[in-house]
C-alpha cells in the first residue's frame, strides 16, 4: 500500500467515525436535530425514535451534533449555506460588480467624450505653489500603490478564472493567483498604514464646511465651462472621496482580517445583532462558516465599491483635469490651476505669508 493510499484510507476512515458521532449525537432524544424533527402531535416528553429519512434530512439541513475533538465544525456533515454562498458568489455577486466596474468605465468615457480634459481657464501661470509636502505624497502613494495591487489580486480571484485563465492557461493562472493572494495578504498592511496616515494629516482639511452645498449643488463646475466654485484646501468632491476610503478601508480591513484569521471573530453576528436594534431581524446565531461566507461576500462587496469609486477619483486625478496631477506628482501645482479650483485655500496661503516659498516666472 502507498503512501498517498495511507493517507486516503485514513481520512475515509476519519470521515466515517465522524458521521458515526454525529449520526449517534443527532439521533438522541433531545438532540437538536431531533428537536427538528419531532412529531409535534406526541404531546408527551417522550421523543420515541426517528427513521433514517428524518435523521438524514435534519443532517441535510445542517443539524449539528457532538464530536469530542477540537475541530467544534466537523460536527457539521453538511452545511447547506456553502450551497447559497456559492451561488450567491458566482451568480450576483459577479453578475452585479461587473455591471458597476464596466458602469462607471462607461460613465467615465462618456463624461471624456462630452466634457473633454478639463483645462486651466486662464491658461497656465508659470509658475507654481506648493501643494502637498513629502510626507503626503508619501501617504497618498502608499495607499494608491498598495490599492491597486489589491484591487488587480481581488479583482482576479472574483473573475480570474473566467477572464484569465482561458486566455493564459491554468498553470500561469495558478502562478499569478498564488502569487496575487500573497501581495494580497500582506501588501493589505501597507494600504492600512497609508490611509491611517492621510487620514491624521488630512482629517482637519476635510470637516465640512459652509462652501460644501454650494459646491455640491453646482456639481463643482464640473459640467459647466469656466465654473469654480470657492473651495479651501479639498472641495466637497474630495471631501466626500476622503470619507468614502477611510469608512470604507475600515470596512474591508475588518471583513480582510476575518478572512485572513478564519472562525476567530464574530463580526457579522455582532453587526446583525447591533442592525437589530434598529428593527431589523438578522441571524445572530451564527456557525462559524456562515461568519466566513457572509464576510467573503461582504468584503467583495465592499471592494468592488471601493473600486468604483477610486476609478473615478484616478480619472479626475489624471487624464480628467489638466495640472491636477502635479499635486501628487512634483507637489507642486500651477498658480492658476490652485486659484481656480482652491481659491480660498491660495487666499489663506497668501494672508498666511506661507505661498512665499511659490517659485515666480522666469524673466
Ligand atoms: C493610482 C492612481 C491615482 C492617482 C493618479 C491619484 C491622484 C491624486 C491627485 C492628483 C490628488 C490630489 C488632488 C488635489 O490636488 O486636489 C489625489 C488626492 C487624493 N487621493 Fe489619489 N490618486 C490615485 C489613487 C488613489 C487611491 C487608490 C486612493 C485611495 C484608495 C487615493 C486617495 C486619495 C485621497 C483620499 C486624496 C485626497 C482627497 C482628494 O483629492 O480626493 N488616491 N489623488
Amino acid at each position: 500500500m502507498t503512501t498517498t493510499n495511507r493517507v486516503a484510507g485514513a481520512a475515509r476512515a476519519m470521515f466515517v467515525a465522524i458521521a458515526a458521532m454525529v449520526m449517534l449525537a443527532v439521533a438522541q432524544p433531545g438532540g437538536a436535530a431531533l428537536a427538528q424533527t419531532a412529531n409535534p402531535d406526541v404531546q408527551s416528553e417522550a421523543q420515541g425514535s426517528i427513521d433514517d429519512s428524518q435523521m438524514w434530512q435534519a443532517i441535510r439541513k445542517g443539524a449539528t451534533g457532538n464530536v469530542s475533538i477540537p475541530d467544534r465544525n466537523a460536527a457539521t456533515l453538511i452545511q447547506s449555506e456553502g450551497d447559497n454562498w456559492r451561488a450567491i458568489r458566482n451568480g450576483p455577486l459577479s453578475v452585479y460588480s461587473a455591471y458597476a466596474l464596466f458602469g462607471m468605465i462607461f460613465l467615465l468615457a462618456l463624461f471624456f467624450v462630452l466634457r473633454g480634459r478639463i483645462k486651466i481657464d486662464h491658461g497656465k501661470a508659470g509658475y507654481t505653489v506648493p501643494r502637498f509636502s513629502g510626507i503626503e505624497r508619501f501617504a497618498h502613494w502608499l495607499m494608491a500603490g498598495s490599492f491597486v495591487v489589491l484591487a488587480l489580486s481581488g479583482l482576479n480571484m472574483l473573475f480570474g478564472r473566467y477572464v484569465l485563465m482561458p486566455v493564459i492557461g491554468k498553470e500561469a493562472f495558478a502562478a499569478i493567483t498564488m502569487w496575487g493572494k500573497y501581495l494580497h495578504n500582506y501588501l493589505a498592511f501597507a494600504f492600512m498604514a497609508g490611509v491611517a496616515l492621510a487620514f491624521v494629516l488630512w482629517v482637519v482639511h476635510n470637516i465640512p464646511n459652509r462652501h460644501d452645498l454650494v459646491w455640491l449643488m453646482k456639481g463643482g463646475g464640473l459640467f459647466t465651462k469656466g465654473s469654480h466654485p470657492p473651495s479651501k484646501k479639498f472641495n466637497a468632491g474630495q471631501k466626500l472621496v476622503f470619507w468614502s476610503v477611510t469608512l470604507l478601508t475600515i470596512s474591508v480591513s475588518l471583513s480582510g482580517i476575518a478572512l485572513m484569521f478564519p472562525f476567530e471573530t464574530h463580526f457579522m453576528a455582532k453587526t446583525f445583532a447591533f442592525l437589530n436594534n434598529f428593527g431589523f431581524d438578522l441571524p445572530t446565531n451564527l456557525a462559524p462558516i456562515q461568519e466566513q461566507q457572509l464576510n467573503q461576500v461582504w468584503h467583495a462587496i465592499v471592494g468592488v465599491a471601493f473600486i468604483v469609486i477610486i476609478l473615478a477619483h484616478i480619472y479626475i486625478g489624471s487624464v480628467g483635469m489638466e495640472g491636477a496631477f502635479d499635486a501628487m506628482g512634483s507637489g507642486e501645482v500651477d498658480a492658476n490651476w490652485a486659484r481656480e479650483h482652491h481659491n480660498l485655500w491660495v487666499e489663506e496661503m497668501e494672508k498666511s505669508g506661507q505661498l512665499k516659498s511659490a517659485r515666480q516666472p522666469a524673466e
